[in-house]
């Protein structure tokens, strides 16, 4: 399949069969999301990967019981990094560019100024792009998966026990849709609604 059959394929599966998918898959999925570009590459998000049937019950009670949650296989929970000033700098070492008491490097500043402009959604938006490499992964594999953002976010971060500067933003169930399951049909603006040249 080519890469746009493999996203016709694919659409936001509202139950899965309960099927395990293989490690070696659910790892390609997370390599995806780890490849994924990020402004100046600093990947200022989190992904819990949750497979507790306990846990998933828990989340589906704060995601309007939408069955996707506690029907998948795992349940992947992306949470924004607000702490920006610690991940430049565990990134500026991880790259050698930190300075170590000598002049900071050019880079390291750029770094450092833009991460006091930024808006509070900007560490959320890398985190959407990281989502869209999962489920373009998901289709390539023929993994189903249903990008979510309804659920209460706050209960989510306690559920998880997540630290002060993680906040979810989005989910991604991912699993077998069941041997019943129809698909709705794709429903889409046309190419010229969507794009212009000019
Ligand atoms: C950011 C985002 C959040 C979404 N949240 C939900 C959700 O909470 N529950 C749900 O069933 N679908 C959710 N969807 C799925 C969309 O409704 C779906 O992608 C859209 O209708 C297009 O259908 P398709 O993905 O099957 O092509 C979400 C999609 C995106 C991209």
């Amino acid at each position: 399949m080519t890469f746009i059959q493999n996203l016709e394929w694919r659409h936001a599966t509202k139950k899965f069969d309960g099927k395990k998918v293989p490690d070696e898959m659910v790892e390609k999925i997370l390599d995806s999301v780890r490849m994924a570009p990020t402004s100046f590459g600093l990947q200022p998000f989190h992904v819990t990967v949750v497979t507790s049937d306990e846990l998933k019950a828990t989340l589906q009670a704060h995601a309007y019981n939408q069955e996707q949650v506690t029907t998948c296989s795992h349940f992947l929970v992306f949470s924004a990094d607000t702490n920006l000033a610690k991940r430049a700098d565990e990134y500026l070492t991880m790259a050698g560019m930190k300075h170590d008491g000598g002049e900071v490097s050019g880079l390291e500043k750029v770094i450092k100024e833009f991460i006091t402009e930024v808006d509070a959604e900007w560490a959320a938006k890398q985190a959407y792009i990281a989502l869209g490499f999962a489920m373009a992964a998901c289709a390539e594999l023929q993994i189903d998966s249903c990008p979510m953002e309804g659920f209460d976010p706050e209960e989510f971060k306690k559920a998880l026990g997540l630290p002060e500067n993680l906040n979810p933003k989005v989910a991604l169930p991912i699993g077998y849709r069941t041997a019943d399951y129809v698909a709705v049909p794709k429903i889409r603006f046309s190419k010229e609604d969507l794009f212009d040249s000019k």
